[in-house]
């Protein structure tokens, strides 16, 4: 097992120790899922690809699976008040309840994640149908969010066992897989969260931003972004900071009533594209004041993207000394302010966009105050 060292404290970390490959899915719970995989599908142009529910047996839930590009969603609803979702949708609201890991050995994953410090949730166990088995067990992670591990048994299936083919095509935005996916946890608990994922997961500090980088006037929160060696699962940290005003960290908190998924940023290969077409959609987002893009050139150099069609799009921009990024944000999708959207391109820059902070805080300042949650 290969030993680095974490950026921020040099203390040496494994690399990898749980053998993690990638995202498998993200699992939302929600009131509608029916709804809202017909919102998934129109707005972010996913396509429909299975299904559980009444109909292969599942007397308590249903669940839609959703893809695009690498990226699988799966919207679950209770059918009845007894199924853990119901409880989770009335505590939360609809939100991400399961950031599901595909490991090389999930027994193996499950064992060394609690020998490290996790919390269990589920055993090891088989998920199994006439297409085969996969190896499925589960961790606590903050809030009332987990991490499943998924190994493979040669399962030949669509998705995952218990899941029928369901087939809707939808028209692609061209979003190609998760970037990364923020966490909002409370305040003073983010190094505490950071040092989980050091410990249980192997994973080191990438890029730390505190107070003096993301915040406005009133706004502010501190960020750690922790990653695995390989950088393929990246998972900032937010926790709240002490403004003038309530942070946008602390709405969400209160709003989520505790930790949860912030935003799920979702990497395309052309913002440009992909933007108008989700304008086109309905998708709605954050927009910066229209002076963000007179300091663009100045800021960021010369880029080939025209700014005229950046500002018309709403598309941040920002750079670091490898390359630079366009991104945008969407409203939340919800009625709660709680889980949005980032829509992602990056060109040779690795970072989260810091230069556009300040730019967007005002703008979700702006959106809290209309939310009387200033
Ligand atoms: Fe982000």
């Amino acid at each position: 097992m290969t030993v680095t060292q974490d950026a921020a404290t040099g203390a040496a970390v494994n690399q990898n120790p749980l053998r993690l490959k990638r995202i498998h899915h993200v699992e939302f719970w929600v009131g509608n899922a029916k709804q809202a995989s017909f919102y998934y599908r129109k707005a972010f142009g996913f396509s429909q690809l299975a299904y559980r529910g009444l109909e292969t047996g599942m007397r308590d839930a249903a669940s839609y699976v959703l893809s695009q590009g690498k990226v699988r969603f799966v919207l679950t609803t209770a059918l009845t008040p007894e199924h853990p979702a119901a409880d989770h949708v009335k505590l939360h609201g609809d939100g991400v309840r399961d950031i599901a890991l595909e490991v090389e050995d999930a027994d193996f994953a499950f064992h060394e994640a609690v020998r490290r410090g996790a919390t269990p949730v589920e055993e090891p166990h088989d998920l199994t149908d006439a297409g085969g088995s996969m190896r499925h067990a589960s961790i606590r992670t903050y809030g009332d969010t987990i991490h499943s591990f998924i190994s493979s048994k040669g399962y030949s299936g669509e998705f995952l066992p218990g899941f029928m083919p369901a087939p809707i095509a939808g028209t692609p935005t061209g979003i190609v897989m998760v970037d990364h996916m923020v966490g909002n946890v409370e305040l003073g608990r983010m190094n505490q969260w950071a040092g989980w994922y050091q410990k249980v997961m192997g994973f080191s500090r990438y890029i730390t931003f505190d107070d003096k980088d993301i915040s406005t006037e009133y706004s502010a929160l501190m960020s750690i972004v922790m990653s695995d060696d390989n950088k393929v699962v990246k998972f900032p940290i937010n926790e709240p900071a002490e403004g003038k005003k309530k942070s946008q960290i602390q709405e969400y908190i209160e709003a989520y009533r505790g930790a949860g998924v912030q935003h799920v940023a979702l990497l395309c290969g052309d913002a440009i594209e992909t933007v108008t077409k989700l304008h086109e959609n309905g998708v709605e987002f954050l927009r910066v004041p229209d002076s963000y893009y007179d300091e663009l050139p100045a800021r960021v150099g010369q880029i080939p993207e025209p700014i005229e069609t950046l500002k018309r799009l709403g598309i941040l921009v920002d750079r670091d000394d490898e390359g630079y990024l366009l991104q945008i944000f969407t409203k939340p999708v919800e009625d709660r302010p709680t889980v949005f959207y980032e829509i992602i391109q990056r060109k040779g820059c690795r970072g989260f966009g810091k230069g556009n902070f300040k730019a967007l805080f005002v703008s979700i300042e702006q959106e809290q105050e209309r939310r009387g949650n200033l």
